[in-house]
């Protein structure tokens, strides 16, 4: 696999992504998404929606604030217990956390490290015009309580009966001690986040339908089998509110790494929030005329730790006549950009025809054009962004009315009608 640093440039030289501010030296554990990494989060965002809200019936979706009542924190647990313990070196002060340090020595300059103290990492703010305790609120460190809170809203207005879930894209905060691996581990980054509500005692077997679930959707769009592992986390490893997790982990070129975790919740945030708001949160249950606090599963992933593992699993340096192809073998629905179009040369009718072709195409697709330098080049520059396909408008182009697509992964090209092109890329989408 890939070494990160290789990566890492890649995406900076490509316009995936970017330092945050870095024109002002960069901020650690914040990353900006370039142009074409925006495309590629979006597609990741779509994918997840899709498979998880828009082919289900029984998941709603939701989109609540970022900032909340600071009691939902309380309520949460992660005032008390969103901690890491972290040892700072009595001699150049840095800071680490407890679990990455070895032997108790510095990672940095081996000095001797402090004994470890709690530190919260939700990042605080202040609402309002007073900075006082009073007005202390938090950035949410998790999408998956403003799902809890509005548990009752959503149940009354979409009138879903047990089992069902509300599902939540949205960005999420904390204050990582040792943020780093480039994007795996951010300060600011975002959630894709589904609570699926069943009946209690029902749990564990909804816990490995959505273990199974998940884990397909990982296969499908950019895990090789051979890369992703399930781990069964172990009690004294698991967050305060979880009976059973499991860690969908990824063979990160640094070691085996979390991509997603999902949490059999049981009733824990409803029945904590129902005590400190006073709300009743209970379902009733027509079937069996009783009321209870339904359990939760939670399958729960960012949208960057598989844009990074769909990245690292994708990059590959093929031999070629030139010497190396590099080549993103992105799945088609995940890569940025669909379609590259690409003039032969930059004759003004040629031009005219493939802005044309272009033209019919943008509707449908994420494309890009480019027009600059030999045919060979441009084929190895959108290999190098994961384009699937690339399509050739020649001087024949004039004469059939037709242009060559070329396939990213087999090279194969193929002749097409321009009347049959958006069908023919359509079809191409729809079978992978
Ligand atoms: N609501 C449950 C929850 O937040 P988590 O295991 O702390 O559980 C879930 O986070 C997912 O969010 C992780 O599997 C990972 O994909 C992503 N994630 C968590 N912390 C992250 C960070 N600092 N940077 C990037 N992604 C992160």
């Amino acid at each position: 696999m890939v070494d990160l640093d290789t990566l890492f440039t890649l995406c900076k030289r490509r316009g995936f992504v970017y330092p945050s501010s870095e024109i002002y030296g960069g901020f650690g554990g914040f990353w900006d998404y370039g142009p074409l990494g925006v495309e590629m989060k979006r597609n990741i965002r779509d994918l997840w929606w899709r498979s998880m809200v828009q082919e289900r019936d029984d998941v709603v979706g939701l989109d609540a604030a970022i900032i909340m009542n600071p009691k939902t924190w309380e309520a949460s647990g992660h005032v008390q217990g969103f901690v890491d313990r972290l040892v700072e070196c009595k001699i150049c002060k840095q800071r680490f956390r407890e679990e990455d340090v070895a032997a108790m020595a510095c990672p940095s300059c081996g000095g001797q490290l402090s004994e470890a103290r709690l530190f919260n990492t939700m990042f605080r703010t202040f609402v309002g015009p007073v900075e006082g305790e009073a007005a202390v609120a938090y950035l949410r460190p998790e999408t998956a309580q403003g799902i809890f809170v509005d548990f009752k809203n959503v149940l009354t207005t979409s009138r879903k009966k047990l089992p069902f879930g509300i599902a939540q894209i949205g960005k999420a905060f904390r204050n990582e001690i040792t943020p780093g691996k480039f994007i795996f581990r951010q300060r600011e980054f975002e959630q894709m986040e589904l609570e699926y509500f069943v009946k209690p005692g029902t749990d564990e077997e909804w816990f490995r339908y959505w273990v199974e679930q998940r884990k397909n959707w990982h296969l499908r769009y950019g895990i090789s089998p051979e890369n992703l592992r399930i781990y069964e986390v172990p009690a004294e490893e698991r967050a305060h509110y979880s009976k059973l997790t499991v860690d969908l982990m990824f063979n990160f070129p640094f070691g085996w790494g979390e991509v997603e975790g999902i949490a059999d919740r049981t009733d824990f945030d409803l029945t904590r929030h129902s005590q400190v708001s006073g709300e009743d949160l209970t379902y009733f249950d027509e079937e069996t005329n009783t009321r209870y606090i339904p359990y939760v599963i939670e399958p729960s992933v960012g949208v960057d730790r598989p844009f990074l593992a769909f990245l690292f699993n994708a990059y590959q340096e093929e031999p070629d006549k030139e010497g190396t192809r590099v080549v993103l073998k992105l799945h088609p629905k995940v890569a940025p950009y669909k379609v590259a179009i690409l003039p032969l040369s930059r004759k003004e009718n040629l031009v005219l025809k493939a802005r044309e072709v272009w033209a019919q195409l943008r509707p449908h697709f994420m494309t890009t054009y480019d027009d600059s330098q030999s045919i060979g080049r441009r084929y190895r520059r959108q290999d190098e962004i994961g384009t699937p396909w690339c399509v050739t408008i020649d001087f024949d182009t004039l004469e059939d009315q037709a242009v060559t697509i070329r396939d990213r992964d087999s090279m194969i090209q193929e002749r097409v009608p321009i009347v049959e092109l958006v069908s023919n890329i359509q079809q191409r989408l729809a079978v992978c």
